[in-house]
C-alpha cells in the first residue's frame, strides 16, 4: 500500500476529473488562447477565462481580471515582491517564511530594500504586538505565510490584515499551504495581494498558480512580451490581467485546475478543512503516545493546517523518511523544507524534521498505518548504534 503524505509539496492524487480535463483539452481546445481567431484558440481562451472566473469566485475577488495566472506560488510571490518594492522601501515578514519569500527579499536587501523579520514563537505562532511594533510608519509591505509549511501553524490573517491596514501597509499573503483547504475571502479579510499554488490544496496540475491583485495596487511586470492584446504597440499593456501574463500560458495545467476547482466547489472548503483537522488530530494523538517522538508546532488541529512536523529520538529525519518510504511505503518529506528560518524558529535547524502533510484523499486508516510504523521505528531508533541499519 502506498501512502502519500507529501501534499504540502504537491497534492496527489488529483481528482479523476482533472485527468479527464487534460485529455479533453488536448482533443478539443489545444490552441493558443487569445493569439488567433480560429476555433481552437477561442476554445482555449474561453477555458482560461472560465478558470479565472472560478478562481475569482473561490477567493471572492471583485473581478476575474484581478487574478493573474502564474506557474506556481513562487512565481506569484516574486511577481508581487519585485513588482512592488524599490530601494529604500521597508518590508516586514515573519521568521517562518518559505524561501520563495526569503530569497527574493534577501536579494532585494542587497539592493537597498530594508527587511525586518518578526520572530515567531517556538511553535511558529505570531506575536501580534511584536508584529505591530515592526509595522512602523513608512513600511510599505507586509508578507506572511497563511500556514507554515514546516510546523503547520496558522497565522490569524484577519487580525494581521487589520494591523497592516491601520498602519497603511500593503499585505501580501502567501497561501501556498492553505488555498483549497482553508477558506480565504480576499475582500472579507481585506487582502491586497494573495499568492497561491494551483497544484497543492487546489488539486490542479503542477505548473499552475496565481496572484490576486486588489484594485488600486500597481505592480510593475516581472516579464514583458506578447499577450495577444494591444499587438500594435511595442510597450507592455497596462491593464490586468494582460500586464502580467506575457507569453503562452500553461493552458493544459489551467484546464486541469478548472476541473479541480469545480471538484472543490462541489466538495466545499469547509469539508476539506474538517477532514484535514480530523487527520491532524488523529496523528497528534497517536504521536503523543509513542515514547521518543517530539512534535513541533501548535500541537492542536484547530491552530494548524494539514501539516505536522516531528522527530524521532536517536534518528536523523532523513533516516526516518527513508525507512518510512522503503519499509512501509509512506511518502513524507524530511529536512529543511525550503524554510531554514522556520526551522531556526522551531529549533530544528540544520537537520530539520519529518513532515507529514495531508490532503483530501488521505484517510484515517492511512494515519493509523503510519502510527503503527512509527511505533516500530521509535524503539529501533532509541537502541540503534550509529552504524546500525534498519532491522525491523
Ligand atoms: C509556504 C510556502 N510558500 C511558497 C511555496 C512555493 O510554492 P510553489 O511550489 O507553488 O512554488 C511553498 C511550497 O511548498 C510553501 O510551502
Amino acid at each position: 500500500m502506498a501512502i502519500y503524505f507529501d501534499n504540502a509539496a504537491t497534492s496527489w492524487p488529483k481528482p479523476p476529473a482533472v485527468r479527464a480535463a487534460l485529455d479533453k483539452y488536448f482533443l478539443e481546445a489545444g490552441g493558443n488562447p487569445g493569439r488567433s481567431g480560429h476555433q481552437m484558440s477561442i476554445a482555449a481562451a474561453r477555458l482560461v477565462e472560465n478558470s479565472r472566473e472560478l478562481l475569482a469566485e473561490f477567493f471572492n475577488a471583485k473581478d476575474p481580471s484581478q487574478i493573474v495566472f502564474t506557474h506556481n506560488a513562487t512565481h506569484a510571490l516574486n511577481l508581487a515582491i519585485y513588482g512592488l518594492l524599490r530601494p529604500g522601501d521597508h518590508v516586514v515578514i515573519t521568521s517562518i517564511e518559505h524561501n520563495s519569500v526569503m530569497r527574493p527579499l534577501r536579494h532585494l536587501e542587497a539592493l537597498g530594500v530594508r527587511v525586518t523579520v518578526v520572530a515567531c514563537r517556538t511553535d511558529g505562532t505570531l506575536d501580534l504586538d511584536r508584529l505591530n511594533d515592526a509595522l512602523r510608519p513608512g513600511a510599505r509591505l507586509l508578507v506572511t505565510t497563511h500556514g507554515s509549511n514546516v510546523a503547520g501553524t496558522l497565522i490569524p490573517i484577519k487580525q494581521v490584515a487589520e494591523l497592516a491596514r491601520n498602519r497603511h501597509v500593503l499585505y501580501l499573503l502567501d497561501a501556498a499551504q492553505t488555498a483549497g483547504a482553508v477558506a480565504i475571502d480576499v475582500q472579507g479579510i481585506g487582502l491586497d495581494l494573495l499568492a497561491f499554488s494551483g497544484h497543492k490544496g487546489l488539486l490542479g496540475p503542477t505548473g499552475t498558480g496565481g496572484l490576486y491583485i486588489r484594485e488600486g495596487v500597481a505592480l510593475s511586470p516581472l516579464i514583458r512580451g506578447g499577450t495577444g492584446s494591444d499587438s500594435a504597440r511595442e510597450t507592455q499593456p497596462e491593464f490586468l490581467p494582460d500586464s502580467h501574463e506575457s507569453g503562452t500560458l500553461n493552458v493544459a495545467g489551467i484546464a486541469g485546475l478548472r476541473a479541480a476547482l469545480r471538484f472543490l466547489r462541489e466538495t466545499g472548503t469547509e469539508a476539506v478543512r474538517t477532514h484535514e483537522q480530523k487527520l491532524v488530530s488523529q496523528l497528534l494523538r497517536g504521536l503523543r503516545e509513542i515514547p521518543g517522538i517530539t512534535i513541533y508546532g501548535p500541537g492542536e488541529a484547530a491552530f494548524q493546517c494539514g501539516v505536522v512536523s516531528f522527530n524521532v529520538d536517536g534518528a536523523m529525519p532523513s533516516e526516518v523518511g527513508l525507512i518510512l518510504d522503503e519499509q512501509f511505503g509512506i511518502m513524507a518529506r524530511t529536512g529543511l523544507h525550503c524554510a531554514p528560518s522556520a526551522h531556526r524558529t522551531l529549533g530544528t535547524f540544520p537537520t530539520g524534521t519529518v513532515r507529514f502533510s495531508f490532503g483530501w484523499f488521505n484517510t484515517i486508516a492511512e494515519v493509523d498505518a503510519s502510527l503503527e510504523a512509527l511505533r516500530k521505528i521509535a524503539p529501533w531508533a532509541a537502541r540503534k548504534s550509529e552504524a546500525a541499519t534498519w532491522t525491523g
